[in-house]
């Protein structure tokens, strides 16, 4: 099948042509369809009517699955259920991050899915880490290579792997800038919602040259692009190019949809 698409910025972001079902990709599609996601950085495909169950199916298509035995609400552990109404006084997503970069083999692809999503409002951010990067000075990116971070688990996502301490799932080390195995380039590994310090730094110099990236994400508006929700729409994003937000934007309104996520490999290293 021809993934034909639209670009949403020239240099990241693209919605597939209507018609195009994920659920109708056959196997000779799927490298096809994650090297797009690898050079995009984030795919939409609109009108992707399926159950739970069928979004787990495909996702497992992508890769091994993370699994979340903590959900007690019958989502399938292959799914992580993102909702909030009018009793959340947070929503989960909602900060700058790249999906639980504290695992060893950090997420590859994310694809969520949305059910229900507010009158207006609930976008997600994405912001393009290859971008960002490439608009650092020659100085600054070579410095960023030597360095490693300890990314640490975070709250929420204790409960969802059904786990009471952050010491029962560990921390990992992942250099600072890596590489996609498929696409070569570089991108920027650091991100506030995982990131606990720059290992090679002291606290101090850790704590400024993170701000420092941190705010050069934020700022970076053109390297960002917005998605707006409808009802079946999917979208898939490769945490290795890209962070996001979640906007929550839409209290009292509901937002809900699922969300699966494929291992990635050990972080690639930039040279
Ligand atoms: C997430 O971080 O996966 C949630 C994103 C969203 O709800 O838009």
């Amino acid at each position: 099948m021809e993934l034909s698409h639209v670009t949403l910025t020239p240099e990241f972001g693209s919605e597939l042509a209507a018609g195009i079902k994920l659920l109708d990709l056959a196997d000779e599609d799927l490298d096809p369809f994650k090297l797009l996601c690898a050079e995009r950085g984030v795919v939409v495909a609109r009108d992707q009517v399926m159950t739970p169950e069928e979004q787990a199916r495909f996702a497992g298509r992508l890769g091994e699955l993370f699994k979340n035995p903590g959900s007690k609400d019958g989502t399938p552990e292959e799914l992580i259920k993102i909702k909030a109404n009018e009793k959340s006084k947070f929503a989960a997503g909602t900060g700058w991050h790249s999906d639980v970069s504290s695992e060893q083999e950090p997420p590859g692809l994310s694809i969520l899915r949305m059910e229900v999503v507010p009158e207006s409002g609930g976008d997600t951010l994405f912001a393009n880490m290859t971008h960002i990067f490439e608009s650092l000075s020659p100085s600054m990116q070579s410095f960023l290579k030597t360095l490693k971070a300890r990314h640490d688990p975070r709250g929420h996502y204790l409960y969802l792997r059904g786990v009471k301490t952050k010491e029962e799932l560990g921390t990992s080390l992942h250099p600072v800038v890596r590489v996609h195995p498929l696409t070569g380039k570089p991108a920027l590994y650091v991100n506030s919602g995982f990131t606990d310090r720059i290992v090679d730094l002291s606290d101090r110099e850790s704590v400024a040259l993170l701000r420092f990236l941190y705010d050069t994400i934020a700022y970076a508006v053109d390297a960002q692009i917005r998605i707006s929700w409808r009802p079946h729409t999917v979208v898939v994003w490769d945490n290795r190019v890209v962070q996001h937000h979640a906007s929550f934007d839409y209290f009292p309104a509901t937002r809900m949809g699922y969300r699966a996520t494929v291992r990635g490999e050990p972080v690639i290293a930039a040279s």
